[in-house]
């Protein structure tokens, strides 16, 4: 599938069937999803540059290697939070970029209400995070936000996606690499993923009312 990455290992599917599992509270629900995101950022930062430098261990001079790119995470709220901090831990050193978009339950669109990124100085690898790819509304938004922004190089990570939504990212921005866990089913006639694991943010975040 191109660029689409479906993350195949027995410690992905071990932990996703306890994020879709309707009753793991959203403590573990949290603690999953940076689980995850970690497994997957494994796979997803592998073609990363990086330079060589000197560094002095205990016993002698060696040569080791330094991260070289300026990377940007973006998560989309709300969701993408539960990923980014993960991230975070993994490439202390990125720049955190927060993108607001939320679906507007009757077009499923999404709707903007926070970006924030600067006109100019763009990262040279933004790496979106956000749970959920379901019709792909969202996703392509942030990603043309980031292509206005003027960011070369853009991965986009998710937990879930749903075979639309794939197909909408890969026919309008082909050149997104896409890493996910699993790619499920369909979409419901509510947008939702399924079997999917239901609303991510609100399961993430205790909201489910
Ligand atoms: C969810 C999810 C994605 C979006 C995916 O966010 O986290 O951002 O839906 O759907 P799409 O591919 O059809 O655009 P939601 O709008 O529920 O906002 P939230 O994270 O604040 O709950
Ligand atoms: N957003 C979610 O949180 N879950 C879905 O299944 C689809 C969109």
């Amino acid at each position: 599938m191109g660029n689409v990455h479906e993350i195949d290992h027995p410690l992905i599917r071990h932990s996703l069937t306890r994020l879709r599992d309707v009753s793991t509270p959203p403590q573990e629900f949290r603690a999953i999803v940076g689980r995850l995101t970690g497994l997957l950022a494994y796979e997803a930062m592998r073609d990363l540059a990086v330079e060589s430098v000197p560094v002095q261990t205990p016993l002698q001079q060696a040569t080791g290697s330094r991260l070289t790119d300026r990377i940007g995470i973006v998560p989309i709220l709300r969701a993408g939070l539960g990923m980014a901090e993960s991230l975070l831990q993994m490439i202390p050193s990125a720049e955190v970029w927060h993108l607001g978009f939320y679906r507007d339950e009757s077009t499923l669109q999404p709707v903007v209400y926070y970006n924030k990124l600067p006109q100019a100085q763009p990262v040279e690898v933004g790496i979106l995070v956000d749970p959920m790819l379901a019709t792909g509304g969202s996703g392509v938004a942030a990603v043309n936000a980031l292509r206005e922004w003027g960011v070369p190089r853009i991965k986009f990570l998710a937990i879930l996606a749903a075979p639309e939504g794939i197909r909408v990212v890969q026919d309008l921005l082909p050149e997104i690499q896409i890493y996910v866990c699993d790619i499920d089913e369909q979409l419901n006639d509510h947008g939702y993923i399924v079997p999917g694991l239901g609303d991510a943010g609100d399961r993430m975040f205790n909201t489910c009312h």
